[in-house]
């Protein structure tokens, strides 16, 4: 698509004066800003009636791309609803989670279910494409923008109902998915199930449910639902043009959609990024590649981050000097070809005036936010067309699966205290500061080109992934489960055997009993040579096979396995298990100790603030991504002999190499 790493943002000249637009482009073309996100939230300007359409602006916004040589990513702006439409279909207004119907204000609140919604969004579509189809400017189509939530109301229970009848056939079928014996539920009548809600199955919010597989099925159902969405927007679009590429933003680790089930629908991955203020650098990393894994390692595009700051919390702080650098470089290591930003001109009013932009509102070139958007405009300049399409050659895969993460955090029991993400996420920091390049995977993935599968809280375990994972390991991988793990089939079931499941045999132990202490309950753990911590679950193992790698330090279960290892086949294949959250230094062991097995150690990983990220171009160029994270320099010694792409220079093997703080280095290997 382009020669280069796309560069540029959200841009909405419509919201200021035309006289605007020409310093809007002379700072553009000075920041190196080449692609533009059009058109997001311009339907009321577009349409401003049913039956009146007016594309004058977004005529001269195009053109005026065009003229300047830029390109458009072109929304089709269906994610905030005009008043009139809301106002003439009240129906396209939610129903929250408390059964409240909402009425008309902010966006990305439409019923996905609502046939006038439907209607009006794809006909805008249409609309949008037949105009600008071979548009000279027209580089990619952003449909909507962060689909997500969900809706309660009469047109979404119904479909429910209808998603249900597709997914089960009869109601016998769904009584037992359901296990509705329970509790005196088994249904007679599709029309009496109803939406899991604070009115019908569900108190104290979304995660205490009576029913998990009526909840599970909700999820799925929403996601189906709003996927439903896209997808019309999408028919239309291809209706007129064939060939350009579709997407829609994402938000990374997002619980309520399942980005896995609409990933075969996307041309390519984007995603929104503001990761949480105090997140480590493996937070967002994770993220990154947790979408390029939407399309099986294919690039994916970097669809928004401030410049600068948020608004919406309620302290935003300033990314500190170079720290934007490194989150665009940090998504570039991890596989995006498009580095865009939220926003381009700052908007004067409502609630985003304060967030960051590259143009603030006195529309200066010289503030510091606008010199660090610019330098990076001339690195990525300078960086060409090396990194682009390039993959990620991992050899280590985290299985990440939205199903497991739902069944996880809306069970009753063992504990509320276990959250899917941040589990997930200590295995994966594990595995990245000790250098190893992951690819997060679906349940669905073909696990053959790994040694290694980390398989943390695989709660539901579904599907053949149990013979897949066996399979890793008879080859000689090692694969990797932990504590709630394989204990539910798709339908949120206890499988009726020992635990973990349909893992135990790759394990090699046996779980009858798991003990449960609040956060601040620390138990000692021993790990060969290290003594560290663990909480929250604590279950108690009994080798079948296995032996013991870690032991419990405390309570009736002293001296048991908290870790495990399995030899498995006769190729020298490991199943490991780990039975309690461990304190991070205790994952770290773990992973590093498996990582070593396979020679995955990288070349950096004595120095955890250093970030190492590999990418292999088409034409077989090796690149290799240092991201010094920390706010000191970072001395290094290169591994190999590698040219410096930003600086020119060139690095010999087992030559010091200094990177400085929160610097970045673009090392091709030779
Ligand atoms: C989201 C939206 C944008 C904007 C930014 C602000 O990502 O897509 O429209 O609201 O957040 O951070
Ligand atoms: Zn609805």
């Amino acid at each position: 698509m382009s020669d280069k790493i796309r560069y540029g943002g959200d841009y909405n000249p419509e919201q200021w004066p035309e006289e605007v637009w020409d310093e809007d482009h002379r700072l553009f073309t000075r920041a190196g800003i080449d692609t533009l996100t059009v058109g997001v939230f311009s339907w009321s300007l577009t349409q401003p009636a049913e039956d009146t359409y007016d594309f004058g602006v977004l005529d001269r916004i195009l053109e005026r791309a065009a003229a300047e040589g830029r390109r458009v990513c072109l929304a089709t702006g269906t994610a905030a609803v005009p008043p009139w439409l809301a106002h003439a279909y009240p129906e396209v207004n939610r129903t929250d989670f408390e059964g409240r119907r909402h009425r008309y204000g902010q966006r990305h609140n439409f019923c996905p279910s609502s046939p006038a919604y439907r209607r009006l969004a794809t006909a805008l579509a249409d609309r949008i494409a037949e105009r600008y189809a071979g548009h000279p400017a027209l580089l990619a189509w952003h449909v909507n923008n962060e689909y997500g939530g969900a809706c309660y109301c009469d047109l979404c229970a119904d479909a429910f109902r209808g998603w249900l009848r597709d997914r089960y056939g009869d109601l016998d079928a769904l009584n037992d998915a359901w296990c509705t014996t329970f509790w005196s539920h088994r249904y007679t009548d599709f029309a009496q199930i109803e939406p899991p809600s604070a009115l019908t199955e569900h108190w104290r919010g979304p995660d205490h449910t009576a029913f998990q597989g009526a909840t599970l099925d909700w999820s799925r159902f929403t996601t189906d639902a709003l996927l439903g969405c896209f997808l019309a927007e999408k028919e239309a679009l291809r209706s007129h043009d064939q060939d350009t590429p579709v997407t829609t933003n994402f938000m990374g680790m997002y619980r309520p959609l399942d980005y896995h089930r609409w990933a075969p629908h996307l041309d390519f991955a984007s995603w929104d990024s503001y990761p949480p203020l105090d997140a480590p650098p493996t937070w967002p990393a994770l993220a990154h590649d947790l979408m390029r894994g939407l399309k099986d390692g294919a690039p994916f595009w970097l669809m928004e981050q401030t410049p600068s700051t948020t608004a919406c919390r309620d302290v935003n702080p300033l990314r500190r000097p170079g720290e934007l650098r490194l989150a665009t470089f940090q998504a570039i290591a991890h596989g995006a070809d498009a580095a865009l930003y939220f926003q381009l001109r700052a908007s004067r009013g409502a609630c985003e005036k304060y967030h960051g932009a590259v143009i603030g509102h006195a529309g200066r070139d010289d503030t510091r936010v606008f010199g660090e958007v610019a330098g990076i405009g001339t690195e990525l300049a300078a960086l060409g067309a090396v990194a682009l399409g390039a993959r990620t050659p991992a050899r280590t895969a985290l299985v990440f699966d939205w199903d497991s993460w739902w069944a996880l955090e809306i069970s009753d029991g063992p504990s509320r205290h276990v959250r899917y993400q941040d589990t997930v996420h200590a295995y994966y920091r594990a595995a990245r500061e000790a250098g190893a390049d992951v690819d997060v995977v679906p349940h669905t993935a073909d696990l053959t080109a790994y040694d290694v599968v980390l398989a943390p809280v695989l709660h539901m375990v579904k599907g053949d992934l149990a013979a897949r994972l066996e399979a890793v390991a008879a080859r000689g991988g090692t694969v990797l489960a932990t504590f709630l793990s394989g204990r539910v089939d798709a339908h949120d079931r206890a499988f009726l055997t020992d635990v973990p499941g349909p893992l135990a045999g790759l394990m090699g132990i046996r779980v009858d009993e798991w003990d449960a202490r609040p956060p601040d309950v620390v138990q000692p753990v021993r790990l060969g040579e290290l003594s560290t911590g663990a909480r929250l679950v604590f279950e108690i193992v009994r080798p079948r096979g296995a032996e013991p790698v870690g032991t419990y330090g405390a309570d009736f279960y002293a001296g048991t396995p908290a870790v495990t290892r399995n030899a498995f086949g006769t190729d020298g294949g490991e199943g490991w298990y780990v039975a309690t959250a461990l304190e991070q230094p205790g994952v770290d062991w773990v992973v590093r100790r498996i990582l070593a097995r396979h020679d995955l150690l990288g070349p950096h990983a004595d120095q955890p603030a250093v970030e190492t990220a590999h990418r292999t171009a088409p034409d077989g160029t090796r690149l290799l991504f240092l991201l010094n994270h920390a706010a000191e320099p970072a001395q290094l010694t290169a591994h190999a002999p590698a040219t410096d792409l930003l600086t020119g220079e060139r690095v010999e093997k087992q030559a010091p190499l200094t990177l400085d703080p929160y610097g970045v280095a673009v090392l091709r290997l030779q």
